[in-house]
């Protein structure tokens, strides 16, 4: 039986290139798109993708129930949505700070709720893939993106209370942790900066397959920095 995965921010750089490996792969493919984009452009025979503001709760949640009525079972999630935004302690407002807090933090914790009550009526639990960000476990990084790094380290606290609360039913928790991911908004952005140094957006589609891999499920809170050179 071809497995089930969900996946958020699914038309976003990692969200693509994630989508696109583990459709090859042969999985199916629950997508989550932004609320001003149209679902349709991602369908095909192994995709059916739906807008959600994964802000508001409720939506994600009828999102996660939509899902799993469509499927026998939802092997894992990965949730991919997040932003990045510039500030220092000096110059970061509760605007920002809000900001940040919705799009890094609610977007998967509301995800989380939903999924945890799911996989634990699972036979098989489930897997959760976050994604965490260098500068929130690395202090000297996030001095000039406070509300970014801030609100990414939530995302570890998420991973490791999910990891205990999911133990006795097979819910574990991964985060991937990128560097700075080649993608066209970092090239335009860092022009001069060497390119081959950062994280091809394919090797985290690798990485990801990894974790679902049988080996994959062997994994206890495992944190993966896809930081090559960068
Ligand atoms: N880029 C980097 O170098 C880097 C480095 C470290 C960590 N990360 C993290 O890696 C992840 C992916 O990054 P990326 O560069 O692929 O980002 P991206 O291209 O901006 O993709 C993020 C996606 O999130 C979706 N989204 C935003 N608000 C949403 C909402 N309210 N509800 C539902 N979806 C929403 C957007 O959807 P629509 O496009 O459909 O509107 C967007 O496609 C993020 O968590 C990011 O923080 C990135």
């Amino acid at each position: 039986m071809s497995k089930t995965i969900i996946v958020t921010g699914a038309a976003g750089n990692m969200g693509t290139a994630v989508r696109k490996y583990l459709v090859k792969q042969g999985f199916y493919i629950e997508a989550a798109v932004g609320p001003h984009r149209d679902p349709k452009a991602l369908n095909d025979e192994h995709t059916f993708a739906s807008q959600v503001n994964l802000m508001k709760e409720e939506a994600a949640a009828e999102f996660v129930k939509a899902a799993s009525e469509r499927h026998e079972r939802i092997t894992a999630a990965a949730l991919l949505v997040g932003g990045f935004a510039m500030g220092d302690l000096q110059n970061t407002s509760e605007t920002d700070l809000d900001k940040m807090f919705a799009l890094n933090f609610k977007t998967a914790f509301f995800m989380v709720k939903p999924l945890m009550n799911l996989f634990k009526q699972q036979k098989q639990g489930g897997q959760i893939i976050l994604v965490g960000t260098r500068p929130a476990i690395t202090p000297e990084q996030a001095t000039s993106t406070i509300a970014y790094s801030l609100t990414k380290s939530l995302i570890f606290r998420l991973a490791e209370i999910i990891s205990v609360e999911g133990k006795e039913h097979g819910i574990t928790a991964s985060v991937l942790v990128p560097s700075t991911l080649d993608t066209p908004e970092n090239r335009e952005a860092m022009p001069d900066a060497d390119f081959s140094s950062w994280v091809p957006l394919e090797k985290v589609g690798e990485t990801v397959g990894f974790i679902l891999s049988d080996a994959g499920t062997m994994l206890r809170e495992p944190i993966f920095k896809l930081y090559n050179e960068a």
